[in-house]
């Protein structure tokens, strides 16, 4: 149900947090792995023991943790999870919410993370009803804070209303209807290849590229996010493998030829990898030796498979949409259109690769999306973000697409 998100769990201190470890459980049942945020007080309730047991990550209490800085910036914590839930959120976290405070971890957390947040309020019925509190609520509501429960039953202090924690069980239910809500391309399988190739020399040396797979490994995740199958083809990089994507590693064009093949069958395929042009035409099978003469070895190459163009080649396994990058130093768009048009893809992501602009290696990226209806010209941002653009955008196009042919048919 909620396979492979990783949550984000802040625990505010309210006495609902004994039911905080339930929540931790329930929340790994259902497939998703969980980093705990206590605030002081909830640690009056709950203890950070209890829910690192549970959970299997370490838990986060301070914001000043020199250690915790030092394996991961606080920022990093909000960064790395899909969706970040406070439960029980407190009139206290939702008034400082409101307000923005950043005065500890939590506070900190719920203001510099980009991920959605979802809230399950517990508190006394009549702070719950107090007019502080509903402007909180309706100030954060408008900001897209989404809200589970409160419910209504009999609470702590022995007074009956609205304020109780919705049950473990309903938090983890109404998470997953609200990823599944936040995933358009539920139901859609894509093939992405990212990194270089290498091409070997001989057993030792190869010829290979500047890429880093940053930008590929995160289109990968950006789709995987909106709900879409993904299978990262990739060449040797540095990159972790994207959670919840299934990852090939392969060398050569030609290794990443035949596992976009194995890969088969697809409703999108993305060619972010620099995949070498060339390869090696007879591969010695010993080091090559210096020989201290004046004949120097002399390298044939020949010409690799181009894996866009195959893919992108019409016939019943066709992907419904072929995007392919191209990597330019001069003349961007006009190369780009050109390459759209030789390699028969459906779009194009025009980047400049010139030596001072780091496209290659570096965090960010200037993108141009060239489709057969235009252009857009993407400001300079990071690789991620490119990668939550184009995920986005080839989620409305499909989506476009349903509505077209259901107006079709109708
Ligand atoms: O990995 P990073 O450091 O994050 O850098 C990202 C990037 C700059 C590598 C990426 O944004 C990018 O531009 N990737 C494509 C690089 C490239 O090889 O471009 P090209 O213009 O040479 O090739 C055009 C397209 O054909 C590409 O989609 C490429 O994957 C594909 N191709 C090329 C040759 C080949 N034999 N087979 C292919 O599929």
């Amino acid at each position: 149900m909620l396979n492979a998100k990783r949550v984000l769990l802040i625990v505010t201190g309210g006495i609902a947090a004994y039911k905080t470890p339930e929540l931790v459980r329930q929340l790994k049942k259902a497939g998703a792995s969980v980093s705990c945020v206590v605030t002081q007080a909830a640690q009056q309730f709950v203890t950070p023991l209890t829910l690192q047991s549970l959970s299997g990550d370490k838990v986060y209490s301070d914001l000043f943790s020199l250690t915790d800085e030092h394996e991961m910036g606080h920022i990093e914590l909000s960064r790395q999870a899909d969706i970040v839930i406070v439960a029980p959120a407190t009139a206290n976290m939702l008034a400082k919410m409101a307000q923005g405070l950043a005065d500890d971890l939590a506070g900190t957390l719920l203001l510099a993370t980009d991920k959605p947040v979802l809230v399950a309020p517990a508190m006394n019925v009549r702070m719950w009803e107090h007019a502080a509190t509903r402007d909180n609520v309706a100030m954060l509501k408008k900001r897209a804070i989404v809200f589970i429960g409160p419910d209504e039953g009999e609470m702590a202090c022995g007074e009956w209303g609205e304020g109780r924690m919705s049950e473990p069980e309903e938090i983890v239910a109404a998470i997953a209807a609200f990823l599944d809500a936040e995933a358009p391309l539920k139901g859609k399988r894509a093939i992405v290849t990212s990194g270089p190739t290498v091409e070997p020399i001989d057993p030792v040396r190869y010829i290979a590229n500047r890429s880093s797979g940053k930008q590929g490994h995160a289109i990968a995740a950006a789709l995987k996010d909106l709900g879409c199958a993904v299978i990262l083809v990739s060449g040797p990089t540095h990159q972790p493998d994207p959670l919840g994507v299934q990852t090939v590693h392969v060398e050569s064009a030609r290794d990443m030829l035949a596992a976009v093949e194995t890969a088969f069958p697809a409703d999108i395929f993305i060619a972010a990898a620099a995949v070498a042009d060339w390869r090696v035409d007879l591969q010695a099978p010993q080091k090559i030796k210096k020989s201290g003469g004046a004949a120097l070895p002399e390298i044939k190459l020949v010409e690799n498979p181009d894996i866009l163009a195959a893919v992108s080649k019409p016939g019943p396994r066709r992907p419904a949409l072929v995007v392919g990058f191209a990597a330019e130093t001069e003349t961007v768009i006009e190369h780009a259109r050109a390459k759209l048009a030789k390699k028969g893809c459906d779009w194009i992501c025009a980047n400049d690769v010139s030596a001072e602009r780091k496209a290659f290696g570096g965090d960010e990226n200037t993108v141009h999306l060239i489709t057969r209806a235009g252009i857009e010209d993407w400001p300079k941002q990071s690789k991620t973000a490119v990668a939550r653009k184009l995920a986005r955008r080839i989620a409305d196009h499909f989506a476009a697409q349903t509505h077209v042919s259901g107006k079709t048919s109708a």
